[in-house]
């Protein structure tokens, strides 16, 4: 570590130390035999072969949770669009790039899951038409043409068994609570993570986040303080169980 504060090989803060080695003992065994699927991270869209569209999800909160559910004793399925990040040891890792991709990983997981944590920042289009080489600048302007990306969630809460438990996110940059709450009547999930993107305090690439959480049965969504991930993650997976 040049600078001596971030970088690849740091040590872990203490605290997160300590909680992991908590969480580890308080849940041991709760969820042996269960399987769980957790998508992480961002996806990219190819412009040409060089660039892309994506997004700044690091994968911390979706790493988080696929932790959280291995210190429970299940079984985990990681599907990652690419970040700068090590899975948690243990994991079943699935590396993908696209939002594509991810569509397919995650159905090809679906059946044999028990749980489905959909944490990943899914890009929404692809560029119809992607160049087969670089594409060159000209003086004028450059149009890219978009086309929809399949819904992930949307296929999933249409597929599900209704002992298939599914958590969803929704990030947004204003009106988090009503927004949410549109997301979630559209995508009736078990539970709808919702948390804001953007600006200072913004969830991509912190720590910490701080969380709505809309449940079956409750009127005003759970409002989760601003916290490390990982004990976010571990209070999402205690309402999970229920
Ligand atoms: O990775 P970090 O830096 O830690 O940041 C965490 C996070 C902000 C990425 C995470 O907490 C989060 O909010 N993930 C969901 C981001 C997102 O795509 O939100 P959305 O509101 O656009 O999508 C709603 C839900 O539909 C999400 O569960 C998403 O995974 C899913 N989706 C979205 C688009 C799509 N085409 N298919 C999907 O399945």
């Amino acid at each position: 570590l040049a600078c001596g504060e971030v970088g690849d090989g740091r040590f872990a803060e203490p605290a997160e130390i300590a909680f992991q080695v908590e969480s580890y003992f308080k849940n041991f065994g709760k969820w042996a035999g269960k399987k769980v699927l957790v998508t992480a991270g961002p996806t990219r869209e190819a412009i040409d072969p060089v660039r892309f569209i994506s997004n700044e999800s690091s994968g911390k909160m979706g790493y988080a949770l696929a932790q959280a559910a291995l210190n429970r004793g299940a079984e985990v399925t990681l599907v990652t669009g690419p970040t700068r990040i090590a899975p948690p040891s243990g994991v079943k890792v699935v590396p993908v790039s696209t939002a594509q991709g991810m569509h397919k990983a995650v159905l090809k997981a679906l059946p044999k899951s028990d749980i489905v944590v959909m944490a990943a920042a899914v890009a929404d289009y692809r560029v119809l038409n992607p160049s087969k080489s670089k594409i060159k600048k000209t003086n004028g302007e450059l149009s890219l043409r978009l086309t929809r990306n399949p819904d992930i969630l949307g296929d999933i809460l249409r597929r599900k068994k209704t002992s298939q438990k599914v958590v969803g996110f929704a990030a947004e940059t204003d009106d988090l609570r009503r927004n949410a709450a549109e997301k979630w009547k559209r995508k009736p999930c078990d539970l709808l993570v919702a948390n804001r993107v953007g600006g200072r305090k913004g969830a991509f690439n912190s720590d910490e986040n701080e969380l709505l959480v809309f449940a079956r049965g409750r009127v005003e969504p759970l409002v989760l303080k601003r916290d490390l991930k990982s004990r976010l993650a571990d209070r999402i997976m205690d309402m999970i169980e229920g």
